[in-house]
This record gives structure tokens, C-alpha cells and sequence, in this order.
């Protein structure tokens, strides 16, 4: 089954101030390349050839100067699009709608960085007859994230940067989706914090028993905070001194 990958790096990436002043967060560096290669080569080592990049802010054209059609990453082309202000990533994955047309599609946060491949988890889901599939890990700092409480190795529940987690699987930016996300995204209201947020998209799947997990392999980390941006180069770092990354990846 033929799946479309949508990347959302939209937002202001205000936490990343002043870093994110004069150009995009997602075009910050992570070791080698910047950051928002990581996610394209994520889709593309899974199979993944239809990208659309959804971004914003003020910096938007230097997505194009930088990617271009997409050859370095061997792709024919690349889509783009444009989310005004930051209503948040459920809003940002709404955009991409039209370019989704009837294909399911993985999702992928800007600012995620994983080590290892993710496409066992996305050919199970080509599998799965229908709904939505998440990547979970277990992090030490869960109250960052969306935590997802398990029991009877089910998840029972979601919850957006809870005070007092329930577990320590922390959902990743890694989302699978079939064609009802974007009903879903319509029927949303934003969040305390203004978002209309991925977290009640997850939970809507969840209350119709259609949301499935895997557990992600290798590390993974965010990069949109001064210290996980810091993790996120010192882990790329550590696996390139390993010899575990080629340095003609870092050339593209
Ligand atoms: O990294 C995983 C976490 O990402 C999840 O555990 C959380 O459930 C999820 O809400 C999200 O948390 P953050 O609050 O850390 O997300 P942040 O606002 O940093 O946005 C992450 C990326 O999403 C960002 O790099 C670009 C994209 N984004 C975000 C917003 C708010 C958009 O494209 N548009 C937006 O409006």
C-alpha cells in the first residue's frame, strides 16, 4: 500500500529565541546537517517518496533554497506548504489535507530525531485495517511530552505534558494515519494553550479502539529546546564518531 509522508515544521519555534530569530528552527544545526534532514531521511529510508513539508513563519522560502526539489535525498520532488501563526500541530497536519488525497499517510515532527528505522512500524500499519499507529518510547522526563498510560500492554490513555505522568512512554513525533485524521482534525477545539493539539487527535482514535503502538528502537529525542537541541547533536555526534553514521550521509 502506497502511503504519503507529511513533515510538519510550522510554529515560530519561540523557545529556540534568539537561535530562531533569523531564520527557521527546523534549519538549525543538528552535528552534520540541518535539522530538518533527519526527518526527511527517516521517510525516505521507510519507503516513504511523497513528502509535503509543512512550515511557517518568516524564514519559510529558505525550505526551498535548502531542499530544492528533494535530489540530494534521491526523491523526484517535493511538496511544500505554508501554516500561518502557530495554532498547532493537529492545525498544521490539517493543511495537509489536499496533498494526503485518499492515501494514509506518516507523520513526522520537524524537530524528531530517531536513530534507528522506522519502517517495521509503518508496514504494520500498511497492515492494519484501519485507524491510526503511534511510536512510543520510554523517556526519564515524560511530563515534556504526551504520555500514553498502558495496561495489559493496550493504551488506555493520552494525556499532553501531564503533571503527574502515569507512565514514562513519552509519544514521539511519529504519528500514522488513514483518511479520517482530517475529520477528526475539523471537529477539534484548541487546547489551554491555544494548539489544536495531536494529543486529542490520538485520543479521538483511541475512544473508537483504533490506536495502535509500537515501541520506537534506538534513541530518539526532540530538538526544539536549548538542551534538547544540545542532546540531539551530541547523540547524532556520538553515532558518527562510532563510525555509525557515513560521512557521505553528512554531505548531502
Ligand atoms: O516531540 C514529541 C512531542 O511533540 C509530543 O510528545 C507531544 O505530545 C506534542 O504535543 C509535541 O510537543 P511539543 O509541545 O514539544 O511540540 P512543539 O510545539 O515543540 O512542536 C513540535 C513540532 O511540531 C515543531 O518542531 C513543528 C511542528 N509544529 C508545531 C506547532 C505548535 C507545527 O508544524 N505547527 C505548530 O503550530
Amino acid at each position: 500500500m502506497r502511503m504519503k509522508g507529511v513533515i510538519l515544521a510550522g510554529g515560530l519555534g519561540k523557545r529556540l529565541h534568539p537561535l530562531t530569530k533569523i531564520t527557521n528552527k527546523h534549519l538549525l544545526p543538528v552535528y552534520c546537517k540541518p535539522m530538518i534532514y533527519y526527518p526527511i531521511q527517516t521517510l525516505v529510508d521507510a519507503g516513504i517518496e511523497d513528502i509535503l513539508i509543512v512550515t511557517g513563519g518568516n524564514h519559510a522560502g529558505e525550505f526551498l533554497r535548502l531542499l530544492g526539489n528533494g535530489a540530494g535525498f534521491g526523491l523526484k520532488h517535493i511538496n511544500y506548504t505554508y501554516q500561518e501563526g502557530e495554532g498547532g500541530i493537529a492545525e498544521a497536519l490539517g493543511l495537509a489535507k489536499h496533498f494526503a488525497d485518499n492515501y494514509r499517510i506518516v507523520v513526522i515532527l520537524g524537530d524528531n530525531i530517531v536513530e534507528k528505522s522506522i519502517s517495521k512500524a509503518v508496514d504494520e500499519f500498511r497492515k492494519q485495517p484501519k485507524g491510526a499507529k503511534i511510536l512510543l518510547k520510554k523517556v526519564e522526563d515524560p511530563a515534556r511530552f504526551g504520555v500514553a498510560e498502558l495496561r495489559e500492554g493496550k493504551i488506555v490513555s493520552i494525556e499532553e505534558k501531564p503533571k503527574r505522568p502515569k507512565s514514562n512512554y513519552a509519544v514521539t513525533g511519529i504519528h500514522m494515519y488513514d483518511t479520517q485524521v482530517f475529520e477528526i482534525i475539523k471537529s477539534l477545539r484548541p487546547s489551554k494553550r491555544g494548539e489544536l493539539e495531536i494529543t486529542d487527535v490520538n485520543n479521538r482514535y483511541l475512544e473508537k479502539g483504533e490506536l495502535t503502538y509500537s515501541i520506537l528502537n534506538g534513541w530518539w529525542t526532540d530538538s526544539g529546546t536549548f538542551d534538547s537541541l544540545l542532546r540531539a547533536n551530541n547523540l547524532v555526534a556520538k553515532n558518527a564518531e562510532k563510525g555509525k553514521i557515513q560521512k557521505a550521509k553528512c554531505k548531502i
